[in-house]
């Protein structure tokens, strides 16, 4: 598997998620399996690119190569402007947002709302390949299956954007009216994959090991992208490998391995973030790794009354090193 000149250790990546796959996150899905990982949005304002939010963003110290990041917006020079300080700050795949139906983001024209607009978005590709192809950075794009069901024009879009320049698509199942709801469908993956020659990634609704290789197989897709089933759960790309690798599915991580890896996880995710922020936005991360495990719900309720990093840290190395709460 590769995007443009960058070869990957493998074809089961994590997807970006907005508020999750920070870089922290993301250094432990690739430490775990993911073979590629993709950055959370970058919005193309520029008047937001100094906000604690967006420099957070786009600080790549100590990220695994290759280090992608997604750009978001409305207008072709913006975006290509935001390419070109993405590739100044570390960036070296670009990856253009057509998939993200949040209301922030689609209320001004972005994310999956350009997919309603053909002329646009194949604008606004056109303008981000001519800002890295000088840098040698390849450009990906990640879309949804189309607007609305009546609308399901990835196959158009896709083979606009490879004929623009675009190295790689990445397609989730589902249309923008969709939200999350319902189900991921994947004819129209395997449609896209059928329609261009640069590599397809499919994505949606992939929860298992075997479904990951189901998806493969419906699609003919290159590569699977995997996003809610990795909240709490980073060891599902090591999974997923393992099972596609050798048809076996792999044993649980021991109490003490989870335990080891989350100690890991939040002392990076209270570096970037710091103190305050730090103890509040892990708050999420911790609920989903304890979630279904016994004493789990307890014990986010209990998370919510401490008030430092310190003590945070300290429960969750106590909960993992408990018996009481095993399963
Ligand atoms: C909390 C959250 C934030 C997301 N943020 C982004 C984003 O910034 N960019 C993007 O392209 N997709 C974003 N997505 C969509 C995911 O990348 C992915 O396409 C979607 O969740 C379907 O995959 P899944 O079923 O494996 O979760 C987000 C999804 C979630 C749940």
């Amino acid at each position: 598997m590769q995007i443009g000149q960058y070869v990957l250790p493998n074809n089961v990546f994590a997807a970006p998620m907005a508020g999750v796959t920070d870089r922290p996150f993301r250094k432990l899905c690739k430490r775990l399996g993911a073979g590629y990982a993709v950055s959370e949005m970058v919005t193309s304002r520029k008047d937001l690119w100094n906000s604690l939010k967006t420099s957070r963003r786009a600080d790549h110290t100590g990220e695994v190569a290759p280090i992608a990041v997604q750009i978001a917006g409305t207008d072709a020079e913006m975006m290509a402007d935001a390419a070109r300080y993405n590739i100044d700050r570390g960036a070296q795949i670009i990856d253009i947002n057509m998939g993200c139906p949040a209301k922030k983001v689609c209320n001004k024209w972005a994310g999956s709302a350009l997919m309603q607009d053909e002329k646009l978005a194949l604008e606004i590709v056109s303008a981000v390949v001519s800002a890295c192809s000088p840098h040698n950075v390849p450009v990906t794009l990640k879309m949804r299956t189309g607007w609305s069901v009546d609308n399901k024009n990835a196959v158009s879009i896709a083979k606009a954007a490879e004929s623009a320049g675009v190295q790689m698509l990445t397609v989730h199942g589902r249309t923008r009216e969709q939200g999350y709801k319902g189900e991921a469908e994947y004819e129209t993956i395997a449609a896209v994959k059928a329609a261009v020659r640069v590599p397809v990634v499919a994505n949606g609704d992939i929860t298992t090991p075997e479904r990951a290789k189901a998806v493969l197989m419906a699609t003919g897709a290159d590569a699977i992208m995997i996003g809610r089933a990795a909240q709490g759960r980073p060891w599902i790309f090591r999974e997923i490998n393992h099972y596609l690798t050798h048809g076996l599915m792999m044993d649980a991580p021991s109490r003490a391995e989870m335990k080891s890896l989350m100690v890991d996880h939040l002392v990076e995710h209270y570096e970037l973030y710091g103190e305050f922020t730090g103890l509040y936005t892990a708050r999420k991360h911790i609920g989903w790794y304890v979630q279904g495990m016994n004493g789990g719900e307890a014990f986010r309720g209990y998370m919510n009354t401490l008030e430092s990093c310190d003590e945070q840290l300290q429960a969750v190395t106590n909960f993992f090193g408990s018996e009481i709460f095993d399963n």
